[in-house]
């Protein structure tokens, strides 16, 4: 499957078969980029995955240098993106050079801060490697490393040249973290598109098996979703808020627990059951719409209940977070499977109470 994303001269493919990442040093030829390339990539993922990409690009004629970052979220740091800079400009990388991130958000985001930052921005592709990375964070030019005092406070926009999404290398992630990846899956399904949520429940069993074929079209039509929304709305004016559901308060429980008790998607998986009672208790959806998401997340093993879920610090939590416009905090709910609401004003007492209501 290939899914253009149409952004006028910052336009670029997202190309989505198994095997592919085998391809992508034909695919960096016909851009007709430069000869000199650097894989960016944490040590796992180069044992897995690094061998075969490298060897595609030398078949392709390119010169590739690699650069090792950690695993996870310690790789996005000031520090590792010097190390980046100081591995490209000793590699003798150019304007017309490619950064490839090889991995997961974490690796597509410090190495995209560094391609957007060296030389004023230089080429970049996206290999993501977890389906939370070729779903949602290697589309859309986001690139960002953190703070001491926050996450992703340190970025750019930053659009790929290619995205190339193999989703055969799924099938060697931890089970936690490949079910994780699919609460943006579920998500993207119940705010941008009824059919798209219909084929997950009718294909639940062989996704959460991991069949190749429906990982394939599931992940695919999950990018074509987020790429739809990201051409209509680049920097995140109004509509890309629609991406949140979920986060506004799934964000507020990772903080409140220290990034420790949950992963991000399973804490996505939990802010989507509490916003969904949330648009129930205002009388914007019904009991079905509800029950519908909370039977899908349940089915994929993703938390449904936080049986000692304590409310106030993750009020708390999700006023600091607030994205919204003159402090407040907009929801995006879902009137229906397939459709969504921003909200603002949603009165603290309905949030308190849809936040509890997790306890059961
Ligand atoms: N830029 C964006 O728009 C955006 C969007 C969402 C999330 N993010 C960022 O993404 C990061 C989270 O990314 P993530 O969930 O992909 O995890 P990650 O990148 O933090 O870690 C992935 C882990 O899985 C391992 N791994 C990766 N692919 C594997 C494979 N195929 N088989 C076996 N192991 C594999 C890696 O070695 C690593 O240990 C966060 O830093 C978040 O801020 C960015
Ligand atoms: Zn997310």
């Amino acid at each position: 499957m290939i899914v253009e994303v149409n952004l006028g001269s910052r336009s670029y493919r997202i190309v989505v078969a198994s095997g592919e990442l085998q391809s992508v040093g034909q695919r960096l030829r016909d851009l007709r980029l430069g000869a000199r390339t650097a894989l960016v990539s944490d040590a796992a993922v180069m044992r897995l995955y690094g061998k075969s990409v490298v060897a595609s690009l030398e078949a392709a004629g390119f010169i590739v240098t690699t650069i090792d970052v950690p695993e996870g979220e310690a790789a996005k740091t000031l520090a590792i993106a010097q190390h980046c800079w100081d591995r490209l400009l000793t590699a003798g990388l150019d304007r017309t050079s490619t950064v490839l991130a090889l991995g997961g958000g974490a690796v597509g985001d410090v190495a995209g801060f560094a391609a957007a930052t060296y030389m004023r921005g230089i080429n970049f592709v996206q290999l993501p490697t977890t389906v939370l990375a070729q779903v949602d964070a290697s589309i859309g030019g986001k690139t960002a490393i953190d703070h001491p005092l926050g996450k992703n406070m340190i970025g750019a926009f930053h659009q790929p040249r290619l995205v190339v999404v193999d989703p055969a290398v799924a099938r060697t992630l931890p089970e936690r973290e490949f079910r994780s990846g699919l609460a943006e899956i579920v998500k993207h399904g119940i705010v941008l598109d009824a059919a798209y949520f219909a084929e997950l429940e009718r294909d639940l069993a062989p996704l959460a098996a991991r069949d190749l074929e429906v990982l394939e079209r599931i992940i695919g039509g999950s990018c074509r979703l987020k790429a739809s929304v990201i051409e209509r709305d680049e920097r995140e004016a109004e509509l890309r808020h629609v991406l949140n559901y979920g986060h506004t308060i799934g964000h507020a429980l990772e903080a409140s627990t220290g990034y420790a008790r949950y992963t991000h998607g399973e804490a996505v998986a939990l802010g989507m059951v509490a916003e969904a009672r949330l648009a129930r208790q205002l009388g914007i959806a019904d009991d079905e719409t509800t029950a519908r998401q909370e039977r899908m997340l349940d089915a994929l093993g993703l938390p449904v209940l936080a049986p000692a879920i304590d409310v106030e610090p993750v009020v708390t939590a999700m006023a600091r977070d607030k994205k919204g416009k003159d402090g407040r905090i907009p929801f995006v709910l879902a009137p229906r499977i397939g459709e969504f609401r921003l909200v603002y004003d949603v009165p603290a007492a309905q949030i308190r109470a849809a936040i509890a209501s997790l306890a059961s």
